[in-house]
C-alpha cells in the first residue's frame, strides 16, 4: 500500500532539495494513491464488510496497526505509522508525546475527520463497540411498546389535536399500541450492540457514530462553536439530530440539563448567550456539554485544557473525571502534558514520531518508565518544586517524518544506545501483563526471563 510513492520518495529524499521533475514524479504517484483511497472511502458496500467482532469484549475501542499518512508534494508523511492500543470500557486512556508525534492524527482517524484527499487512513483497523438504534428492513428505527404482565402489548386511545379521543364511525375509540417513553417523554427505540471497523466504514456511514456514539472536544472551543448562533441553538441541534422524535421543547430541556451537568451555574442565561459572550473556561464547558448531548460511549478530548489558565484547567479536568463516572463511558485524552495524564488516566500510551514506544497502566508509566524517551519526558515534567529554567530537556530533534530511519527513531537523542540500536527498529517487548516497550534495552531481558 503506497509502496510506489514510498520508493519514489525514498530515492529523492536523501538530497536536501527536490528538482521539479522529482516533485512531479512524487505528485503523480501520490495522486494515483489518493484517488484509490478516496474512491474506497465513498464505495457503497454491504454492512458485513465493516461490521466485525472485538478481540476483547471488555474494550470499547481497539486500534490495530493503524497507518495514517499525508500525501504531500515533498513525499509521504507517515504521521501515524503502525499504532495499536485498546481503550477498555469505562476507562480513560491518555496519549502523550511531543508536538507532531501523531496524537491528533490518531484521534482524527478514529473520528474519520482526516482532511482528504491528502490525509488518508492507509492501513489498519479501528474497532468500535457501538450501542446503536436497531433498524427494520426499511431503515426505520423500531419503537419499544409497553407490555402487560402477560407480555401483551398495551393498547391506548389515539387522541385528536385537542386532546379528545379519536373515534371510529361506530363511535368506538381508535386504539394504538402504547409507546414506551423515557423520563423526558422521548420515545424509546430498540438498540443493539454492534462492532464497526471505522477504518473500513464508508465515510457516509460515520453519521451513525459521530456525535451519538463518540464525540470530540477540541483544544480551542471558538473554532468549533458557531459565532452567529446562540449556545442554546447549537446544543439543541445535537439533540434534535441524534435523539429520534425529540421536539424543540425536549431538546431545550436536555440542553439545560447538560449545561447543569458540566457545572454551569446559570444555564438558562448561558443557553441564550452567544459564544463570544462567554469566557474561555465557560466555552470549554459548553463544548463538553455539546459532546455529551448525544450520550456517547466514547469522548475524545484533544488537548482540552491547553488554552486555559491553570486554575480553570484543574476545574475542567475534575469535571472530566466526574463525568466519566456519571456517563458510564470512556475517554481518550490527548495531551503533551504528563501532569494532566497523571491526574486523569488509567492507561497511558506514549507516542514518538508516529509510533507507540511505550504503553501501560498509568502507575507503570509513572513509577517504572522503561523507554529512555518516557524517562526523559518524566524528567522534563514541571513540578511544584522545580523552577522553569531548570527543566530537563530531551536534546535533539525528531527525525524528518518523510524520511524515517530504519533503526530506532529515538537513537540520535538517546543516551543509552547499544550497538544493536543501529540495526532494525525495535519490536514491542512485554515487560508486564499490561506494560509494553519498544526498545532494544528490554529485548535481552525478555529473552533471559
Ligand atoms: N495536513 C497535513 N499535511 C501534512 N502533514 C500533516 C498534516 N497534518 C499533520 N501533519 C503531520 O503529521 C504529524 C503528526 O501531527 P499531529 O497533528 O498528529 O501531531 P500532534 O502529536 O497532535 O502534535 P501537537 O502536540 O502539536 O498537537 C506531524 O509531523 C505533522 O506535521
Ligand atoms: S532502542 Fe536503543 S536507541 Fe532506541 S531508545 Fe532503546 S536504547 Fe535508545
Ligand atoms: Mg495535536
Amino acid at each position: 500500500m503506497g509502496n510506489n510513492s514510498d520508493e519514489k520518495t525514498k530515492k529523492v529524499i536523501d538530497k536536501h532539495y527536490l528538482s521539479g521533475k522529482e516533485v512531479r514524479a512524487i505528485a503523480k504517484a501520490n495522486a494515483k494513491e489518493m484517488r484509490r483511497l478516496e474512491k474506497a472511502k465513498n464505495r457503497v458496500i454491504p454492512e458485513s464488510e465493516y461490521v466485525t467482532q472485538m478481540r476483547d469484549e471488555n474494550n470499547i475501542l481497539e486500534i490495530e496497526n493503524l497507518h495514517s499518512y499525508f500525501f504531500t508534494d515533498q513525499g509521504v508523511v507517515k504521521a501515524v505509522n503502525g499504532v495499536s492500543f485498546d481503550i477498555p470500557l469505562n476507562s480513560t486512556v491518555g496519549v502523550v508525546g511531543e508536538s507532531g508525534c501523531g496524537k491528533s492524527v490518531t484521534s482524527m482517524s478514529v473520528m474519520r475527520l482526516l482532511q482528504g484527499p491528502s490525509g488518508q487512513i492507509v492501513e489498519g483497523s479501528i474497532r468500535f463497540k457501538a450501542y446503536d438504534f436497531k433498524v427494520d428492513p426499511n431503515g426505520e428505527y423500531i419503537p419499544v411498546y409497553v407490555k402487560d404482565e402477560d407480555g401483551n402489548v398495551v393498547m391506548e386511545e389515539e387522541l385528536n389535536e385537542d386532546g379528545t379521543p379519536r373515534l371510529l364511525k361506530d363511535g368506538s375509540p381508535v386504539l394504538k399500541p402504547k409507546l414506551m417513553r423515557d423520563e423526558n417523554g422521548m420515545t424509546v427505540y430498540e438498540k443493539e450492540e454492534k462492532v464497526f471497523d471505522i477504518a473500513k466504514m464508508p465515510i457516509k456511514q460515520m453519521y451513525r457514530l459521530r456525535g451519538r456514539q463518540m464525540s470530540m472536544v477540541f483544544q480551542e472551543p471558538m473554532t468549533s462553536l458557531n459565532p452567529i448562533f446562540t449556545i442554546g441553538d447549537q446544543l439543541d441541534e445535537v439533540t434534535l439530530l441524534h435523539v429520534p422524535g425529540a421536539t424543540k421543547a425536549m431538546a431545550k430541556e436536555h440542553s439545560i440539563n447538560m449545561l447543569n451537568l458540566v457545572g454551569i451555574a446559570m444555564p438558562e442565561r448561558v443557553y441564550k448567550s452567544y459564544p463570544h459572550e462567554l469566557s474561555g473556561g465557560m466555552r470549554q464547558r459548553v463544548m463538553i456539554a455539546m459532546a455529551l448531548a448525544g450520550e456517547p460511549r466514547l469522548i475524545i478530548a484533544d488537548e482540552p485544557t491547553t488554552a486555559l489558565d491553570v486554575t480553570i484547567q484543574a476545574q475542567i479536568l475534575s469535571l472530566f473525571n466526574d463525568l466519566k463516572k456519571r456517563i458510564n463511558g470512556s475517554i481518550l485524552l490527548i495531551t503533551h502534558d504528563l501532569g494532566v495524564i497523571a491526574e486523569m488516566a488509567d492507561y497511558v500510551v506514549v507516542m514518538y514520531a508516529g509510533r507507540i514506544i511505550e504503553k501501560g497502566t498509568a502507575s507503570e508509566i509513572f513509577h517504572k518508565p522503561c523507554h529512555p524517551y518516557t524517562q526523559g519526558l518524566q524528567k522534563s515534567k514541571p513540578t511544584m518544586t522545580s523552577s522553569e529554567d531548570k527543566l530537563f530537556n530531551i536534546p535533539g530533534n525528531v527525525p524528518n517524518p518523510i524520511n524515517m530511519p530504519d533503526h530506532c527513531y529515538f537513537k540520535e537523542r538517546c543516551g543509552k544506545c547499544l550497538k544493536k540500536c543501529s540495526g532494525d527498529y525495535p519490536e514491542m517487548v512485554q515487560v508486564s501483563p499490561t506494560h509494553f516497550v519498544a526498545c532494544h534495552l528490554y529485548a535481552e531481558e525478555e529473552k533471559r526471563g
